[in-house]
């Protein structure tokens, strides 16, 4: 069974974790689009959940930095922020699945580091919070690194992707895939706040036309310049080449001051 459903999204923490900080009819536009994602997703019964998010220092730091990983853990904790006001807890994992799709990742030259203990952060809780609430589903997150130089590339992101489909399409498990990261934001820099919702318009605008070569070809220095957090749309582009036989249909976007983040929520179909 192919990949039942996938969408991408915008993991922000102030998603939850300052829920009343932007406008009201904005906050509640993006909550009901989450709201629809959830539906379409429970509608084709997914049997686990692929959650590919960024590394945001939990997992890894300076002393080993993966471009990629998968986790193969029975059960993960998190979140491990108490302060993005989702309950901690657990939620169980898919280890059998995540090693059949680890194998079939080396046998197509993607050799994914693999851990048994990693953590989840708001990077992986802030979609399961809305898509899982009650956290039921068996989760595998796939972590990429979009924090330190060297990243790997764009091009390279879509080749997992692509990877990652031919494994899928051979699966008798009916799978979930959920890209979450981006868009344009600057954590923790000087322009800290800054969003640059033309670059994030126009990258929502090539993924729907599946303009492959454009949006694989961004450089670091470009993505850069919209603030460092802007690395992170390798998730998204990741699931482009995943969902690369799918209709991209954009559900949300806005540049939201108060989160810091050009948030947007995309699904194909
Ligand atoms: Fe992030």
């Amino acid at each position: 069974m192919p990949m039942v459903f996938a969408c991408s999204v915008s993991h922000t923490p102030g998603i939850r974790a300052w829920p009343d900080a932007p406008d009201t009819e904005i906050k509640e536009q993006l909550y009901k689009g989450f709201s629809v994602l959830r539906k379409k997703m429970l509608a084709t019964e997914p049997e686990t959940l692929l959650i590919i998010s960024s590394e945001h220092f939990t997992n890894f730091f300076l002393d080993c930095m993966p471009a990629f990983t998968i986790g193969q853990a029975k059960e993960y904790f998190g979140p491990v922020e108490p302060w993005i006001k989702i309950k901690q807890g657990t939620t169980i994992g898919d280890p059998s699945l995540s090693k059949r799709l680890l194998d079939a990742c080396y046998k197509d030259g993607i050799e994914l580091a693999y851990s048994h203990e990693m953590k989840l952060d708001h990077g992986t809780m802030i979609p399961l919070s809305f898509l899982d609430p009650t956290r039921e589903l068996p989760i595998i997150p796939l972590i990429i690194n979009a924090m330190t130089y060297p990243m790997p590339t764009q091009k390279r992101c879509y080749e997992l992707g692509k990877t990652l489909y031919k494994a899928l399409k051979s699966e008798k498990k009916r799978v979930a895939v959920i890209a979450a990261g981006g868009l344009s934001h600057a954590p923790g820099e000087h322009t800290h706040g800054k969003i640059d919702a033309q670059f994030d318009r126009e990258f929502i605008r090539l993924i729907v036309e599946k303009d492959v070569d454009t949006f694989t070809s961004f450089t670091d220095e470009e993505l850069e310049s919209r603030g460092l957090g802007t690395h992170e749309i390798r998730t998204w582009v990741t699931l482009a080449g995943v969902a690369k036989d799918l209709k991209a249909t954009p559900l949300f976007y806005e540049p939201i001051p108060a989160w810091a983040t050009g948030c947007g929520l995309l699904c194909y179909d």
